[in-house]
């Protein structure tokens, strides 16, 4: 979080004013326009200033040559179990000013389910300041999503575009499958984007750095079958290990078969395992289209087995015991993934002792709603649960040690942020483990 690097800003502001007042020109820092230097210089008011202040500071440290107006924002940093009483102060003290966002902003997943948080027991103190804290975004014209899948529920840039998103899975998928153009801001960098309109244009913002780093071969092919998402979650869980930051290049043996559900989750366990930011699959992602020269031969080459993600199976499941809860939805489930739980339990005429939690937005969920699913998972025992996720959720509060995932960057974070054992598979191999 920005909070951690307050004094490395505070100083780089200072050797900007410093520099400048001086007339250290030989030092470059990154141009302002004039109206921009009145929001920097506080002529519009304290809060325009910090934002300025916190997007100037950035631009100058990764060599930004200006901002550049985004077309949307997505802010993170809004559970209370991330953010805690700092950032709570920090955004109380901006809502308070009566700073308004200037572009469409979406909200990351918070703490809780909003509507249905004291039914699913969470702790009543956690509850209260989780809606202080969404208090804050609303007054500042945040449109209170809390969803880890904005592309799926309307905030959905043009190919090219600039944005500000905060969320890794987000930002990867932002990049890589609409081919819009994001750095991964932090919480408050993204919410200072998204007041100001503008961000620094460094990193994923130019053309010279988004080209691949590295060639990965993938040689399973399991996925042609069509619904299979958790070998994407294996695949970014390794791939990301190795390329770390890096620009992986996919080619795949039927990239035809390719669905967006898997592209997301490809993209939230490259991130998660990795800092992967931007990925391309040949022939399937919009950079990646036949005819477009973004290959380079020199680029390191990875090969993917079947037994890689074998390996990786082994690897992300940490207990065999059975599931306290059943967690499907990270990031957050499209409408065809709630369709593939509603099957399973029809199918199998299911009723579960563990707690199921399908995660998704309210948006989704008043269509599954719509369309009878949310009645069916929960007369089996289950609960469409909105607006949070099992990772930025308490339930390491609220009494859950195993918990069950289909999803690789869950399998991934659940151990250390929410001291769980995971239960890694398939949807229908995690939910069968979990029925009575
Ligand atoms: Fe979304 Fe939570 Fe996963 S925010 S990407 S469901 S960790």
């Amino acid at each position: 979080m920005v909070y951690l690097s307050d004094i490395f800003i505070k100083i780089q502001l200072i050797y900007r004013k410093l520099s400048l007042s001086i007339q250290l020109y030989m030092v470059k820092f990154m141009y302002l326009t004039k109206e921009e230097e009145k929001m920097y210089n506080g002529e519009y008011g304290e809060a325009l200033e910090t934002c300025m202040n916190l997007l100037v500071s950035l631009g100058d440290i990764y060599g930004a040559e200006k901002l550049v107006p985004i077309s949307s924002a997505q802010v993170s940093g809004v559970s209370y179990k991330t953010i805690g009483e700092k950032g709570l102060e920090f955004l109380k003290d901006l809502a308070e000013k009566g700073v308004k966002v200037s572009v469409p902003t979406t909200l990351n997943p918070a703490g809780m389910d909003l509507v249905r948080y004291k039914e699913l027991g969470f702790p009543e103190e956690f509850s209260k300041k989780q809606l202080e804290i969404i208090e804050c975004f609303k007054k500042m014209g945040v449109e209170i999503s809390c969803t880890c899948t904005p592309y799926l529920t309307g905030n959905v840039p043009v190919f090219g575009s600039h944005v500000a998103w905060a969320e890794s899975s987000a930002v990867c998928y932002v990049n890589s499958v609409i081919g819009a153009r994001t750095n991964r801001e932090g919480g408050p960098s993204a919410l200072a984007a998204a007041i100001v309109g503008k961000t620094p244009c460094y990193g994923y913002h130019l053309d010279e750095n988004r080209s691949p780093t590295h060639i990965v071969e993938v040689e399973f092919e399991t996925y042609a079958k069509g619904k299979t998402k958790f070998e994407f979650g294996l695949l970014g869980s390794i791939v990301g290990k190795i390329v770390k930051n890096g620009i992986p290049y996919f080619k795949f043996k039927k990239a035809e078969h390719i669905k967006t559900d898997q592209l997301k989750a490809l993209g939230a366990a490259l991130a998660a395992s990795g800092g992967v930011a931007l990925y391309h699959v040949e022939d399937v992602t919009p950079e990646a289209k036949k005819g477009m020269p973004i290959v380079q031969e020199n680029l390191e080459r990875i090969t993917i087995t079947e037994e890689d993600i074998k390996n990786e199976y082994e690897i992300l499941n940490s207990t065999t015991g059975a599931p306290d809860l059943i967690c499907i939805g990270c990031p957050h489930c499209s409408l065809d993934e709630i369709k593939e739980v509603v099957d399973f339990i029809t199918e199998q005429n299911a009723k579960f002792k563990s707690d199921l939690w399908v995660c998704t937005s309210i948006h989704i969920k008043s269509i599954a709603d719509r369309m009878g699913y949310t009645e069916i998972i929960e007369n089996a025992g289950g609960k469409i649960v909105t607006d949070t996720c099992m990772v930025v959720a308490p339930i390491e509060d609220m009494g859950y040690k195993n918990v069950a995932t289909n999803s690789g960057k869950a399998a991934i974070y659940l151990p250390n942020f929410c001291k769980s054992n995971v239960i890694y598979g398939e949807i229908s191999e995690i939910l069968k483990k979990g029925m009575q």
